[in-house]
């Protein structure tokens, strides 16, 4: 069954949500970064352009939701869904340079390198890196437990590093004008972008140590097909929706000769499958004891959104 394409229905509990988590994700990223009256300033004002206007936070939005379907306070998950955020928008401004994919719009602005310049854009994203660990680091109500702080850092590292996230942008260089095995670029897809978002959600389940191995498994075969799924629409939102509604350039995956599902697929493959990784996201949270709501309703934000 189709479900209706939805982004949050204004006034539901989903869209009401949403709004709070932002909100909160918001004040705090402003809390962390750097105010741009501080030496040096022209780096922090980049850093502060990067992070700060639009975005739709889904990352710290899933740290919230996985938090909340576990019953946990969410002062002690501030930290990682802000940790993650900074890495996402690392990943974005140099994923947007020449060298990479040369794109000079970005959540309807200029891009980074367009709006201040490029040596700025490379540090910009650095420094947010750095800053996203000395967040985990030194946030306080986390720093109250230091195994819990330990597992969140090892994930995020990992999960951006040149077995994720970097490892993946480095094959999507790589890949370009080639023709990818599905499976290739499953894992391409999984390494760029599915395991940030894996982590966003397992951090979650990390401020939780006596969650049962079972619920564990199970949120983390979830985060893996919401994960992948994210990709996955991305790639076809970059061929179905017009520059205005994304933010970014309609089409920049086909003038690069990206492999992407719909190039590998065909655009009703690639539907077809982000269907069937959204049904299985759902499925892996079938008879769980948690209040599984919030994951699902992520699941069908991620999967029908239209930015
Ligand atoms: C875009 O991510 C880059 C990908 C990993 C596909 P988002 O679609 O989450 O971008 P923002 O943060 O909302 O701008
Ligand atoms: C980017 O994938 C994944 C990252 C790690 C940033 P894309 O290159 O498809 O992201 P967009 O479409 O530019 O946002
Ligand atoms: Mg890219
Ligand atoms: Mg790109
Ligand atoms: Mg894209």
């Amino acid at each position: 069954m189709v479900t209706p394409i939805f982004l949050a229905t204004p006034g539901s509990d989903f869209s009401h949500r949403v709004e709070t988590y932002q909100q909160r994700i918001d004040r705090k990223l402003e809390r962390v970064l750097p105010s741009a009256a501080v030496f040096p300033e022209h780096l922090h004002e980049a850093m502060r352009y990067a992070v700060l206007a639009g975005g739709k936070r889904v990352r710290p939005l899933l740290t919230f939701a996985c938090g909340e379907a576990l019953g946990l306070s969410l002062d002690l998950l501030d930290a990682p869904a802000t940790a993650v955020e900074l890495i996402h928008a690392f990943s974005l401004v140099h994923d947007d340079l020449p060298a990479m994919d040369n794109d000079e719009l970005r959540r309807g602005r200029p891009t980074v390198h367009i709006a201040f310049d490029e040596a700025t854009a490379i540090l910009a994203g650095d420094a947010l890196q750095a800053l996203a660990f000395e967040v985990l680091a030194h946030d306080p109500p986390l720093s109250a437990h230091p195994a819990m702080q330990t597992r969140m850092i090892g994930r995020l590292a990992a999960a951006a590093g040149s077995v994720g996230m970097t490892g993946g942008q480095a094959q999507d260089l790589q890949s370009e004008g080639q023709q990818l095995s599905c499976d290739q670029l499953r894992l391409m897809h999984e390494r760029k972008t599915g395991l940030l978002i894996q982590a966003a959600t397992m951090m979650a389940c990390d401020a939780q140590p006596d969650l049962d191995a079972g619920t564990r498994r199970a949120i983390e075969s979830f985060a893996r097909q919401i994960g992948l799924a994210f990709q996955v629409c991305d790639d076809i939102l970059d061929i179905e929706s017009p520059t205005e509604m994304l933010g970014k350039p309609q089409g920049s995956d086909a003038a690069a000769a990206k492999a992407t599902y719909p190039a590998v697929m065909g655009l009703p493959g690639a539907k077809a499958y982000l269907q069937e990784l959204h049904e299985a996201a759902l499925a892996a949270l079938t008879d769980l004891s948690i209040n599984t709501q919030p994951l699902s309703w992520m699941a069908d934000y991620i999967t029908q959104r239209n930015h």
